[in-house]
This record gives C-alpha cells, sequence and structure tokens, in this order.
C-alpha cells in the first residue's frame, strides 16, 4: 500500500482517448507553469500554493494554545462561518471524529457550526443547546461583512455575554479575519479578541491550512501538525497525482461528461464532498463552463441516484475515494439458524463487504457507460487528509486555468446578495429595491 494519495485512471479513459489526452496534456502543463509562475488570472490569490512548506512553529504553537484553552474553558464551542470559511473545518472534523460524538460525552469540547445558513429553527436550536453550558466562539469571515455569520455572531455574542459575563466572552471569542479590512475586524478590535489572520493572497476555498480550519480543528483535539505534514508532502511531491487528475476530468469534459459526481463508501467522508463541490463550485463555474461537481455516499446512496447513475443521461464520469484501512474492526457473526442468509459473509468483516461493494459498483458503472476515476487514500488520518486537501486545491488551480476561466474568484455569487439586501431594504441598495418592487408587481 502506498503512503500517499494515489490517482488511477485507466477505467475512465480508454484508447480512443489519446489524442485528446496528449493535447491536454500540454495545457496541463501551461496552466500549471502559469499558476506556479503566477502569471494567471487571479495571481493575488496564490497564497495557499507554497503555504504548507511556510507553516512555521511558532504559529502552530500559537494556535495549539489557543486551541487547549478553549479546551480547558468550554463545553462547547460554536464555530461561525461560510463556504470556505467553515467546509474546511468541517470536513475535516467530520472525517476525523467518533460518527457517534454529539451523543457521546468524551474529552474536550463539542464543535458545532453556526453561520452557514440563515434557519431560524437551527439557530434557536443550537441556543437552546448551549443555554447554561460554557461556550466559546470562532468567529470566522474574511470579507468581515458577510451576512450568514454576522447574524450569528450578533445572537451567540449576545447570549455569551450575558450568560458568562464580558470577561469569560472576551476570554473565549476568537475572530479569523483579515489583517485590517471588515466588520469584524473593527469589532474584533473595540472588543479586544484574540484574532488571526486570514492572508490577503488566500481566497476562503483555499483556507483550510490557514487558522481558517487549522484553530477549529485544533479545539477539536485533532492533530493539526500531522495534517499540516500531510499537506507539505503534497506539495513537494505531489506533482504527478495533480496533474493526472486534471488532465483526466478534463478530457472527460471535453467528452461531453459535464456532471462530475464524487462517489465515497466512507460515511466520515460526506462533508470532504461538501467541501470539494464548493471547492470545484465556486472556482470553476465561471463563464457558462465548467463541470457540475455532484457526490453521493455509497451504500446508501445506490439505492436511490444508484438506478440515474447506473441507466439515466450519459453526461457523468463518477471519481471514487476510495479508503485503504477502517479504523476499527467489526465481524460479521456466524448464526446456527442463518434465517437471513449471510452466513456466507460469516467471518469476513463489514469493510470487506463494503470493499466487494465498491469494486462491484465500479465496474457496473463502467459498463453502464460511466467512466470511472480512482482516487486511493490510505486511511482517513489527518496526514492523509492533509494530502488530500493540497492534492485538490492545486489540481483545482490547475483545471481552472485550463478550462480559461479565473479560479480564484467568485463574481456570481454577488447576484443573490444584491437582491436580498435590496428585498431587506438596507442602506445603500434604495435603487435595487424600487427596481425589485416593479418587477414583483408585474
Ligand atoms: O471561497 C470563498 O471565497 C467563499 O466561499 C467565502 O469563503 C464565503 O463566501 C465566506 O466569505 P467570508 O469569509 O468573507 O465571510
Amino acid at each position: 500500500m502506498s503512503n500517499s494519495i494515489q490517482v488511477i485512471s485507466k477505467y475512465a479513459l480508454g484508447k480512443s482517448d489519446d489524442q485528446r489526452i496528449k493535447a491536454l496534456s500540454a495545457t496541463a502543463l501551461a496552466a500549471k507553469h502559469t499558476l506556479e509562475s503566477g502569471s494567471g488570472a487571479g495571481n493575488d490569490f496564490l497564497g495557499w500554493l507554497h503555504l504548507p512548506t511556510n507553516i512555521d512553529e511558532q504559529h502552530l504553537q500559537d494556535i495549539e494554545a489557543c486551541a487547549a484553552r478553549m479546551r480547558q474553558d468550554c463545553e462547547y464551542v460554536i464555530t461561525i462561518g461560510i463556504g470556505g470559511s467553515y467546509l474546511g473545518a468541517k470536513c475535516v472534523i467530520e472525517a476525523l471524529s467518533d460518527h457517534f460524538a454529539a451523543y457521546k460525552s468524551g474529552n474536550g469540547p463539542k464543535i458545532v457550526f453556526a453561520g452557514s445558513n440563515i434557519g431560524e429553527d437551527y439557530l434557536y436550536d443550537l441556543m437552546d443547546l448551549v443555554r447554561g453550558h460554557k461556550f466559546g466562539i470562532i468567529v470566522i469571515s474574511k470579507s468581515g461583512t458577510t451576512t450568514e455569520p454576522a447574524i450569528a455572531f450578533r445572537l451567540f455574542k449576545e447570549m455569551l455575554e450575558k450568560q458568562e459575563g464580558k470577561e469569560f466572552a472576551q476570554r473565549n471569542i476568537v475572530a479569523v479575519t483579515d489583517a485590517r479590512r471588515g466588520a469584524l475586524r473593527g469589532l474584533a478590535t473595540q472588543e479586544g479578541y484574540k484574532t488571526y489572520i486570514i492572508p490577503d493572497n488566500v481566497g476562503g476555498r483555499f483556507s483550510v491550512l490557514t487558522p481558517v480550519g487549522l484553530l477549529p480543528i485544533a479545539v477539536a483535539g485533532f492533530d493539526i501538525r500531522a495534517l499540516v505534514i500531510g499537506a507539505v508532502e503534497m506539495e513537494i511531491n505531489g506533482n504527478k497525482q495533480i496533474m493526472e487528475y486534471a488532465i483526466a476530468r478534463n478530457v472527460l469534459y471535453q467528452n461531453g461528461k459535464k456532471i462530475e459526481i464524487l462517489a465515497n463508501f466512507t460515511p466520515r467522508l460526506h462533508y470532504i464532498a461538501e467541501w470539494w463541490k464548493q471547492l470545484y463550485g465556486e472556482s470553476e463555474g465561471k463563464q457558462h463552463k465548467g463541470i457540475f461537481p455532484a457526490s453521493v455516499d455509497f451504500t446508501t446512496d445506490l439505492h436511490s441516484m444508484g438506478q440515474w447513475i447506473q441507466d439515466g443521461e450519459r453526461t457523468i464520469f463518477e471519481t471514487v475515494l476510495s479508503v485503504g484501512d477502517q479504523q476499527h474492526e467489526v465481524i460479521i457473526p456466524r448464526d446456527e439458524e442463518d434465517l437471513d442468509g449471510l452466513n456466507y459473509i460469516a467471518g469476513k468483516n463489514v469493510d470487506y463487504v463494503n470493499k466487494m461493494a465498491e469494486l462491484g459498483t465500479r465496474l457496473a458503472h463502467v459498463d453502464g457507460g460511466v467512466p470511472n476515476l480512482l482516487i486511493t487514500m490510505p486511511a482517513v488520518n489527518e496526514r492523509y487528509l492533509g494530502q488530500l486537501i493540497y492534492f485538490f486545491e492545486k489540481a483545482c488551480g490547475i483545471s481552472g486555468y485550463m478550462l480559461g476561466v479565473n479560479p480564484f474568484d467568485q463574481p456570481g455569487v454577488e447576484a443573490y446578495k444584491r437582491n436580498m439586501f435590496a428585498l431587506l431594504n438596507k442602506p445603500g441598495y434604495e435603487e435595487q429595491s424600487a427596481a425589485i418592487q416593479a418587477r414583483l408587481k408585474k
């Protein structure tokens, strides 16, 4: 078993793709050069490219010390953020946690999330959960002005101050934001919160390895050093795998496969797919171009989306994220009566059955006309997650340039905000407000 993420494309591409692979290999090399030389669009957002090798000891120690203090003081830590200011921490914490951590008592605080939706009942239920308990807040927003986290922070800041007093709140609120700009920076300075900076040249969805991800992951009790080591390994040695993935998905896209489905057979990877969708969706979906990133959790979704994938419109390809070792072993017992007919797998561990389901599914989907890319990770731990994060980030930068878009901006996400602000009568939006009202009256 390799000690690194690997990409296998032989079930996705065939002889007939040779010409296209050759042409797109050249495009990928040019895109890689554009990225690494910083000569492409969005080149002021390339701080993530050499971030792993530039994280220093002092920075890690500072994050670990802050995390240790919060772990001591708090029963819950509410991590507030949306998009790139949320999904990186969420996916790593979910991938590493006991699946039922929420129902079990353990060491250290429970990490809960807010500010990634505007669900009133969600916020109500979370307030209900932390009422009467000591809690801390990590509020994360690069711009410092995003509405969803701002609403959540206002609510929980007020609640914490009333419940535990100003001093406790000041000690247990940490803000992760821009060095100078934004409302959150001003607020944090005024209140004297501990702050961490999101570097100017690191965009939200590429920020997992900054305090945006590292602080909540450390507060959850996981090893951020191993995560960084994994990312360093990929930064230094990962180009072959990164290029193979970037080339293969673009060959498939040019073959008419407009949708990439990231599939896993490991429940703890559900949020990795959510993070990946945000990374690729927000980076590549521009100028009416881009592979649509979708995801499924198998075998669960074989009993729903499996039918569509096997037999539906042939515009998809599948990337299976395959995990080598599980953390625990569970053996299927023998049953004398065998009423359920399962004795043929008695004595096997559950993951053996899962692996056969995975292989059987991949073969069936290839037979059904769904090209199958395979990404293998030896196990789910901090090191391999660090590798995976950097692998997907760099492949995304290269793939975006291959497509001819700027992978580092997201102009499209402003459209809903303008309408929402106009509808909410936010000062400065009077003209749009009048236009929308007229439109709605028609
Ligand atoms: O990747 C991105 O840039 C976005 O998804 C942002 O992370 C998201 O919109 C949150 O922005 P902010 O951190 O400014 O609140």
